[in-house]
This record gives C-alpha cells, structure tokens and sequence, in this order.
C-alpha cells in the first residue's frame, strides 16, 4: 500500500475541489485532489456555463483567468420573455456588476492545466474512494489507483464530490440535517453548432413550459427546455427539440437560431442542502452539500464561494492557529446557500410551467409584468442574479 501524507485531502476535482486546492497553494498549505473520474471526462462534461463576477475576479486573482478574459462572452443583462412581450433587466445598470459566460468545462480545463503547470497533484480515475477517521485528528482517505491501493494521510477532508459522491454519505446517520425539494420537472438541455441570434440570455415564459437561450461562443448556442421529470432524451428528435425551442421562444420576426446539435441531456431539478457542512475533520462543499435548481444559474457559483471560505478558514488556521474561520466555516457558507437556494427557487417559480393551472399562470404573468414596470423589484432580481458581493462571513 502506497501511502501519502498532505495537510488537506480533497475529494472531487470540480470546480469545488479544484478551486480549493488552487487558493489554498496561494495560501501555502498543501493539498493532494483524488478524482474517479479521467482527466479526459472532466474536461468534456457540459454543464453550467455562467459565471458570476465574484467566480471571475477569483479566477483573476489566482491568475487563471486568461483565457476567460479572452473568450468568455461579459454580459450586462438578461431577457424575460413572455408571449408578446420581452422585457430587458439591466443587470450592470442596476447592480453595476457583470456576468460571464464560460463553459464549466473550460474553467476546468484552466485550473487542472494551472494545478499541474504549478506542481499540484490530482490523482484522475482512482476507486473505492473511503473516510477514515474523520472524527479525530488525523483522518485518511483511502481508495485504489492503477489495482494499487493507496491512502492519502491528512490533518482535514474537504468533500468536493458532487451530490452522488462518498463524502456526505458516509457522515453517520443523524449527524447531518437534510432539506430537500424535488420538482415535478427537468430540463431537457442542448449544445448545438448554430450561432446564437440573441447578443444576451433569453428566459422564456410560456404556456408550453419554460425555455432558456443561452451560448457558449459566438458559433455555439446552448439551449433548455422544461419538460417532465421522467423524460426519456430518446423520445426528442432534433426536430422535435427546435420546434419546441422555436414555439417556447417566440418573437416576431425572429427565430432561434438553428444547427447540428452536438450534446444532449435531461438534468433533474432539486432544491437540497445539509447542515451543517461539517462533522469532525471533514468539510462539506458544493454539490455534495447543496444542489439548487439551475434557473437562476447558481450552482457552480455557489461551489466555488464555498472554496472561498474554506480556504480562508484553513489558511487562517494553518498560519496561526486561528480556528474561529473553521468554526464559523458552515454558518458562513450556508448564509450565502440559504439566500441563493431562495432565489433559484423564486426565478424557477416565477418562470416555469408548475402545474398550478390558469389562476397560478396570471399570477407569473402579473410578477413578470411587475418586474417590467418596477425598478426595485428588477434591482433585486439583478443583485441576486449577478451575485452578492462576497465577503468574509458571506
Ligand atoms: P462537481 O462538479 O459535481 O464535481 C464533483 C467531482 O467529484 C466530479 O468530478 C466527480 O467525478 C468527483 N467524484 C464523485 N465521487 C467521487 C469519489 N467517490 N471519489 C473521487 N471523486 C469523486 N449549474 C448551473 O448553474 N447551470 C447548469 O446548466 C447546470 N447544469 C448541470 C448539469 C448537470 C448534468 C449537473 C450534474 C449539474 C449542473 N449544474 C448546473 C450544476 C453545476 O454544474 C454544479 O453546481 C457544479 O458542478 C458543482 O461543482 P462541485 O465541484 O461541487 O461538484
Ligand atoms: C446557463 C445555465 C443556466 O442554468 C442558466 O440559468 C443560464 C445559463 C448555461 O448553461 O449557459
């Protein structure tokens, strides 16, 4: 058995995990990441694809943002777009903040490359990942690389391994408190090689269930449909899925633009967190402790706040003992949570079909309408949506 030691054993290398181990080199604790997954897999999963300025002066800070700054796409506003009607909310009008879109996998690709390039370890396609003793002072994880088995000895675990990982699973049962909302609904999302006709994101309103517009670059569009949660992705032909997108996102005189479609899938739509994030040594972030539904495009956002915190925490810790950050860790986080799980689940009320019948769909219309003619109600939207300023204990 090959053993190793390291100041902080991160499971995951998504945006969570990654993130962490960058910020907490620049803090100068080491770290060792162990993913199940290949380096290959990471780096082609389409995911999320909106950054917040928050997620983007990070990636600055820690001298990863490049590439971002060269191709992310920086946006001022969004569309809501209801029959008839498209109102703009002008986020950086509003907010004075900017949003960036930037495909998750691209992030990724960027902080795996500058990990490695700065001599960081990430250990891709390991198995049978295991906790030890997470409850004491000198926690292990254990798993399997290459049919050796391996154990990574460390004064901390951070769980960065998604809503499905081991970390928050294998916390005893009782120890954790769990909230969860499933919705009656997925989304049914595409990538496809067509140029957007849009310059901003579109959320659509309408009677046929809610479409967003989204993109990656200015040849490729990325594009949701709400449909019901036990969609199989087989019963969606192309056709099916443009005539679907073109009737959602109706406007006279234009059309989504349309291309061969290059990636499909169905996402469920989940509210959850558990609290606290921690038990012992081990740290809960992102995914594994909290999913939002992707309406108000919070998830990946969320993530990295998360490994924000954290790595304060700890490199508060490490340099002088200070334990008051790793104390506070959850309290802060779940702060920032609370709050976003509350306006994913307000942009996911307000914008799609949820089965309420006619009375519940004018209502929608009257706070779409309200929206439009409010400044304060479209000043909240935005600051929710481009990210509240972080902060040491948010
Ligand atoms: P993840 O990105 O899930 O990373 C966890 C990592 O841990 C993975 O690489 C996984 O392979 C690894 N892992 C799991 N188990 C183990 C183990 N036992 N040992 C070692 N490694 C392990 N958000 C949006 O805002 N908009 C979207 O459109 C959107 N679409 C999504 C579509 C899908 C299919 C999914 C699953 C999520 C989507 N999200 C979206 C959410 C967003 O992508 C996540 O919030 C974000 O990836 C969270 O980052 P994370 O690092 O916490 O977890
Ligand atoms: C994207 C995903 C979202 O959930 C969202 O609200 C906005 C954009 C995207 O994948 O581009």
């Amino acid at each position: 058995m090959c053993a190793v030691r390291t100041q902080v054993g991160i499971v995951g290398a998504g945006p969570a995990g990654l993130m962490l181990a960058l910020m907490l080199e620049r803090a100068g604790v080491e770290s060792v990441v162990i993913e199940c997954r290949s380096r290959e897999h990471v780096e082609q999963r389409v995911r999320a694809g909106l950054l917040e300025q928050n997620t983007v002066e990070l990636m600055h800070e820690l001298g990863v943002g490049e590439r971002m700054a060269r191709e992310g796409l920086v946006h001022e506003g969004i569309y809501l777009r209801r029959p008839g009607a498209t109102e703009r909310v002008d986020i950086t009008g509003l907010t004075g903040r900017r949003i960036t879109i930037y495909g998750q996998q691209e992030l990724l690709k960027d902080l795996i490359a500058a990990r490695l390039e700065r001599g960081g370890e990430i250990r891709f396609g390991v198995t049978g990942t295991r906790l030890h003793d997470y409850d004491g002072e000198r926690p292990r994880i254990s798993f399997e690389q290459d049919g050796q088995s391996a154990e990574l000895q460390c004064d901390v675990i951070a769980g960065c391994d998604g809503f499905h990982g081991v970390c928050r699973a294998s916390v005893p049962a009782g120890a954790l408190t769990e909230h969860e909302y499933v919705y009656p609904f997925a989304w049914l999302g595409i990538l496809a090689q067509a140029a957007p006709t849009t310059d901003e994101l579109i959320y659509g309103w309408h009677d046929r269930g809610f479409a967003l517009y989204s993109m990656r670059s200015p040849t490729i569009s990325r594009l949701y449909l709400q449909v019901p949660s036990d969609e199989r992705i087989e019963d969606w032909s192309d056709e099916r899925i443009w005539a679907e997108l073109q009737a959602r996102l109706a406007s006279d005189g234009w059309r989504v633009g349309e291309g061969p479609v290059i990636d499909r899938g169905v996402t469920p739509m989940r509210s959850f967190v558990c609290e606290p994030l921690r038990h012992g040594r081990l740290f809960l972030l992102g995914d594994a402790a909290h999913i939002v539904p992707p309406t108000g495009a919070k998830g990946l956002n969320l993530a990295v706040n998360d490994a924000r915190l954290l790595s304060a925490a700890l490199g508060a810790w490490y340099s002088s003992g200070e334990e008051a950050g790793l104390a506070g860790y959850s309290t802060a986080a779940l702060r920032r949570v609370w709050q976003v799980q509350d306006f994913s689940n307000y942009m996911t009320n307000l914008l799609h079909d949820l089965g309420g019948g006619p009375f519940q769909r004018r209502l929608q219309l009257a706070r779409l309408e309200h929206l439009s003619r409010s400044r304060a109600a479209a000043t909240s939207l935005a600051e929710n949506y481009a990210g509240l300023p972080a902060a040491p204990d948010f």
